[in-house]
């Protein structure tokens, strides 16, 4: 290689506003790049965002940064926004694009552990794990009881999935392995799961009336926000469960906690929250809830992909014009 073309390369800067699970250090030093990120195990506000990124070629976001018209305004060399996640209702793609920067997400490797998170918490809610952990802890334990801590089975019960992606269909098949029956709303038919599962598809007021067990995992856009409105929590079998590991604002959530403690639904599930990071203390409250700090697809083996994933986008976009992912 020329020294020309090489400085060319070394004054590609990239920009992450966190410190990546994996080899996402040694992926940018051998391509040559100069790759800065935030070192420290908090997030960035929005002014340190503007100042650190303001240089850079690529910029790795995390979906708790909102890159607004503001931040997007302040990338003045910017051409690509890869998003370590893949949810990216936290940027506004509509701008970027204007301003000709790409944005990527990661698809497709945090499926299973997604799934396997609202699994979790499925089994959790279903048979009072963290009730009974904290029960332990509390030294309540006096010994075995016929009534103590009862539950609810979940073979022959029915699992309503609400928007049949990857995720979705993957949690289908998990809990279709549990014996559970699947129903699922989706835009359009998936012959391969209603085979593979004998799911069946349903407008999502016939499924929250039908569901013992009710999984979200659709994308946050304009047109899913509120979706589990307070009318269609209204709808749902009394003593269901509901799992959320998609993100908290497509439901009600001050509908739901309302509907949480009048014992309507009989548990809930949560990884993600209505106005993340803040938490509605009245969760904390409840006994019926498992919180989880929004660890959806927190194996190391998913981050390590997801690093590697948006990487390799920036990298294929600034060398080739090509990226791997891009949102659109
Ligand atoms: C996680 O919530 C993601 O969107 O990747
Ligand atoms: C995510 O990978 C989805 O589309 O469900």
């Amino acid at each position: 290689m020329s020294d020309k073309i090489k400085s060319f390369k070394l004054s590609k800067n990239i920009y992450s506003t966190a410190r990546l699970h994996g080899s996402f250090e040694e992926i940018f030093k051998s391509a040559g790049y100069n790759l800065s990120f935030n070192t420290e195990e908090r997030l960035l506000i929005k002014e340190e965002i503007i100042s650190n990124a303001r240089e850079c070629d690529g910029i790795i976001t995390l979906l708790a940064d909102k890159i607004d018209r503001e931040v997007i305004d302040s990338l003045k060399n910017c051409r690509i926004i890869a998003n370590y996640a893949v949810g990216y209702n936290n940027i506004d793609v509509d701008y970027a694009y204007s301003k000709n920067i790409v944005v990527t997400n990661t698809p497709g490797i945090l499926t299973e552990a997604t799934a396997e998170t609202a699994l979790a918490l499925m089994l959790a809610c279903a048979r009072r794990i963290a009730e009974g952990d904290k029960f332990m802890r509390a030294g309540k334990f006096t010994g075995w009881m016929p009534s103590l801590m009862l539950g609810t089975g979940l073979k022959g019960k029915t699992a309503g999935i609400i928007g049949a992606g990857r995720i979705g269909i993957a949690f289908g098949e998990m809990a279709s392995a549990l014996g559970m029956k699947i129903l699922y709303s989706a835009n359009s038919d998936k012959p391969e799961f209603e085979k593979k599962t004998g799911a069946s598809r349903r407008q999502l007021r016939d499924l929250v009336k039908e569901s013992d067990v009710i999984s979200v995992h659709v994308p946050l856009n304009e047109s899913t926000r509120h979706m589990i409105s307070g009318e269609i929590i209204d709808l749902m079998k009394p003593g269901c469960i509901f799992i959320n590991t998609a993100r908290g604002e497509i439901t009600d959530e001050k509908y739901l906690i309302g509907a949480l403690r009048a014992g309507k639904i009989f548990s809930a599930g949560f990884d993600v929250y209505y106005g993340e990071p803040q938490v509605n203390p009245e969760l904390y409250e409840l006994e019926n809830v498992v919180l989880l700090p929004h660890i959806g697809s927190a194996t190391s083996e998913t981050r390590a992909a997801m690093a590697k994933m948006a990487s390799e986008n920036i990298i294929s976009y600034l060398e080739t014009g090509r990226a791997l992912n891009p949102v659109r």
